[in-house]
């Protein structure tokens, strides 16, 4: 067995390290590829753990980016074996890519611990593939580094800035409003994706990366090189040089996703106007890697930090802007500065603190990054709801909602799913009002199933042709992190679970209260406890798959993250049995 320069035993001599059988076995195949006898002695083998895939677009860019990563694991002394993982892609995968979150990670951590590797490199971009990765990664706790696609360029439209996802919403709510034409919608289509990579707003996708630099899972700015910036691929060759010491140090995952570090990323996910999903998938990661994370650490930590990127959904600008600006680290020397990083001592995977790598961080241009006393909100962060109509919680971003709504009574209109939504919102004989609250069922994890992305219902559009933006809307779905609006979201437990959503009638009234942390709807207990108990059993409908089932079956709710019951904890990386 081969032993390390620094007595590290690697995991991979328990492959190639013997002259028996097994080590025949587990060599020779590897030699049909070309493989030198040489690369199997004693070097660290690196996994590249790749979501390429031409159905997932903003990672569809990938294998150039694992190129340069080999470059740098062999220019450092380790070999590279790179393997694909299920991918799930965002904006083409239904019901929705959250369903097979779950399914990924899985592929992840079976992938990790069955295969001869040392350490890994997770190649993640669209929304899911960020948690997915290092769910499965810190399942393993083996040593990792976080390389991100990077976001899209800016996208265009008659010479002016358009943001993904964000467009969408405006653009269709402005058809419908008979505000623009089919032709100009048409046209934003074209010039909305125009380069490889993920979302370019404060979305999903770059609040997961900015989170995984957060939590010092990634080098120093990982999350905002543009895709097709070529510093992005010399990222991923410093990434790819690091990991292969990150193996002689034994750096592994549980060293660095420390209680400190999620403290870090739900103060960072303040200070961008970060996505509500990041509450679902930080609770995910944090119980593979051991760490109880709850609701209201949200409010403990991220609440009352003022928001200082100018991103869009929130604010004005996209990341292209936010990187020439100075990225994540402007951001992190910021809050340092003025005694908003809670743990300057969590360490990160380049071997320094997050602190040590930041706080010299230039900040180009403070339009983006705003300075602490001029912020985009002065309140920023994830305002966490209770009451009896979420007794486990609701989620709601101020920064992407109406000031005058977040204290609000107003009279539910109940759609009882999102195909019931999707028909009474355009009833024009609809009894509704702006001052009335839209409440959506069974859209939550089991509901839908898997949690879809349904939670900004559109207005009614005799509402949007009188000009209202916007409503107060509760659900138990999530949304898209470059959407915006006054919605409640993530209500727990959801309506297919028995969840109190489910009894809401046509006409009750609801009250939300964001500064009290509340939401309720406004009947006694003994009404609540009646109603609850006639209730009569819903099922979810339409065909299902196996997989969906196992889903539906096993999912927890959204204030323990949407994992599997059966995969919340790590389960380390011990070698299994032989094969042969
Ligand atoms: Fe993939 Fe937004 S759809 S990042
Ligand atoms: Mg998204």
């Amino acid at each position: 067995m081969s032993e390390t320069k620094k007595n590290v035993k690697l995991r991979s001599a328990e492959w190639f390290g013997t002259q028996d059988k097994n080590g025949f076995m587990y060599r020779s195949w590897m030699k049909n590829q070309g493989i030198p006898d040489h690369e199997f002695q004693g070097k660290p083998i690196i996994g590249i753990c790749n979501t390429w895939s031409e159905l997932t677009p903003c990672n569809a860019h990938f294998r150039k980016i694992a190129e340069h990563v080999k470059k740098g694991i062999i220019e450092a002394g380790g070999w590279p074996v790179e393997f694909p993982v299920f991918s799930s892609g965002e904006s083409n995968l239904r019901p929705t890519a959250m369903l097979t979150r779950n399914l990924a990670s899985m592929d992840v951590e079976e992938s990790i611990r069955g295969n001869p590797m040392d350490a890994v490199v997770l190649l993640v971009g669209c929304d899911k593939t960020t948690p997915a990765l290092l769910m499965g990664a810190a399942s393993c706790d083996i040593p990792a580094i976080v390389v991100t696609g990077g976001p899209m360029l800016n996208g265009k439209l008659n010479g002016k800035s358009i943001g993904s996802g964000t467009a969408v919403w405006q653009l269709h709510e402005q058809v419908k409003a008979g505000e623009i034409t089919m032709h100009d919608f048409l046209a934003a289509e074209a010039g909305h994706s125009r380069s490889a990579g993920t979302c370019n707003t404060m979305g999903t996708a770059s609040t997961m990366a900015c989170m995984a630099e957060a939590l010092g899972t990634s080098l120093p700015h990982n999350a905002a090189i543009p895709a097709v910036d070529a510093r992005r691929y010399v990222l991923a060759h410093m990434s790819g040089m690091r990991i292969v010491d990150m193996v002689w140090e034994d750096l592994r995952l549980s060293k660095i996703l420390t209680r400190e570090a999620f403290e870090n990323a739900i103060r960072v996910n303040a200070a961008i106007g970060g996505s509500t999903n990041a509450v679902i998938h930080l609770k995910a990661i944090a119980g593979r890697i051991g760490v109880d994370l709850e609701l209201e650490d949200w409010t403990r930590v991220g609440r009352g930090t003022p928001t200082v990127v100018d991103l869009l959904p929130s604010g004005r600008f996209l990341m292209e802007e936010f990187y020439y600006a100075g990225g994540l680290p402007g951001v992190l020397r910021r809050l340092g500065e003025h005694g908003l990083l809670p743990n300057k001592d969590a360490l990160t995977v380049n071997g320094k603190t997050i602190w040590e790598n930041n706080q010299d961080a230039p900040i180009y241009d403070e339009e983006v990054i705003r300075p602490i006393d001029k912020p985009l909100i002065k309140d920023g962060g994830i305002c966490i709801l209770r009451g009896n109509l979420a007794p486990r919680g609701a989620v709601l971003k101020p920064s992407a909602a109406s000031p005058h709504l977040m204290q609000h009574r107003g009279r539910a209109i109940v759609f009882e799913d999102f195909d019931h939504y999707k028909t009474r919102i355009l009833d024009p004989d609809l009894d509704v009002d702006e001052n009335c609250v839209l409440v959506m069922k069974n859209c939550g994890p089991k509901g839908y199933p898997g949690m879809a992305e349904v939670g900004n219902m559109g207005l009614p559009p005799k509402l949007l042709a009188k000009g209202i933006k916007d409503m107060v809307r509760i659900s138990d779905a999530r949304m898209s992190g470059t959407a915006y609006g006054t919605v409640v979201l993530h209500v727990a437990p959801e309506a297919m679970a028995g969840g109190p959503l489910g009894i809401v009638r046509d006409g009750d009234i609801i009250s939300l209260d964001c500064a009290g942390g509340r939401l309720d709807v406004e009947i006694s207990d003994a009404e609540m406890q009646q109603r609850l108990a006639d209730r009569a059993e819903t099922q979810v409908k339409g065909a299902k798959s196996g997989y969906q089932q196992l889903y539906i079956d096993h999912v927890l709710q959204a204030d323990e993250g949407c994992d599997f019951d059966f995969l919340v904890g790590m389960r380390g990386s011990a070698v299994p049995k032989h094969s042969h």
